[in-house]
């Protein structure tokens, strides 16, 4: 069976693929703090588990060079869905320098390094598909949250690249980038929510399937490019509904 690896599995979106895929695919789930939305895959024999911050690049070394000791597990495709949000959503002026390096060293350092450090892995196999998160805000941009925005335009430019580096290694690198997105958001602050579903209003009133994008559409999208593409590479796919 082939393996997939969900990097941010406990996310809102890498949970439901994780779900979707189990049973098709032999799982690596990896998690950072929490895993409330993947503890009862995490208990499946088939499934492998895996924790690491994935800015600290010692620790994503370690963790990944002791899992694939076992040679089998070499993944054939892998989901990187561990982001960090611009969830102050503050103008840039008025954003603490702390959070504008977290959200950089996540989305774009933490990113780097797991590739980095996943691609000796990939290389190995006969054909490997890898596919990353932008978002729509990498083209339209994203008031009080510029700093996110920024970082998931670098995902592209960076994919687009790799396309290149590592097309003779039969490597695919693909970003889809969704507009909104049919989440739980419950375990935002009250001051976030809101600001999401004004903001969530807005865009829907613009996006001519009239529809915000749900799993399903997030789903179908990266499995096609995963398990049915052979000759799409370096390119960042919008999930938006028609949208700009
Ligand atoms: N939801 C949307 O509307 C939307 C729209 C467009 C694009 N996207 C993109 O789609 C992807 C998934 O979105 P989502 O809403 O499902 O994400 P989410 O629920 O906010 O989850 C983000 C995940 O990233 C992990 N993470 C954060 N910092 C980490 C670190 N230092 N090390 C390891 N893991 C870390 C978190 O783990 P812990 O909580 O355990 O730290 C969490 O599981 C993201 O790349 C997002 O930018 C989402």
């Amino acid at each position: 069976m082939k393996k997939l690896m969900i990097i941010g599995a406990n996310s809102n979106i890498g949970a439901y693929l994780a779900n979707q895929y189990y049973g098709k695919y032999e799982l690596i789930l990896h998690f950072h703090k929490d895993t409330k939305r993947i503890t009862d895959l995490l208990r499946q024999e088939s499934v492998k588990g895996v924790q690491y911050d994935i800015c600290n690049y010692e620790e994503i070394s370690q963790s990944i060079e002791s899992l694939f000791t076992d040679k089998s597990l070499y993944p054939d495709a892998v989901i990187f869905c561990a982001a960090e949000r611009s969830n102050d959503f503050k103008k840039l002026a008025d954003t603490e320098a702390e959070l504008i390096d977290r959200i950089i060293a996540t989305n774009l350092t933490g990113l780097c390094y797991n590739l980095k450090i996943l691609m000796p892995y990939l290389r190995q196999k006969d054909k490997a598909s890898i596919v990353l998160f932008g978002s729509n805000v990498s083209r339209i941009g994203l008031m009080q949250g510029s700093v996110y925005a920024a970082t998931k335009s670098a995902v592209s430019n960076l994919a687009r690249s790799i396309a290149k580096e590592e097309s003779s290694n039969n490597i695919l690198i693909n970003v889809i980038s969704p507009g909104p997105v049919a989440i739980d958001a419950s375990h935002f602050s009250e001051e976030y929510r809101a600001f999401r579903e004004d903001y969530y209003k807005k865009q829907s009133g613009l996006i001519p399937l009239s529809r915000v994008a749900n799993f399903t559409d997030i789903y179908n999208t990266i499995d096609f490019l995963l398990f049915n593409n052979s000759y799409i590479t370096g390119e960042e796919i919008f999930i938006t509904g028609g949208a700009l």
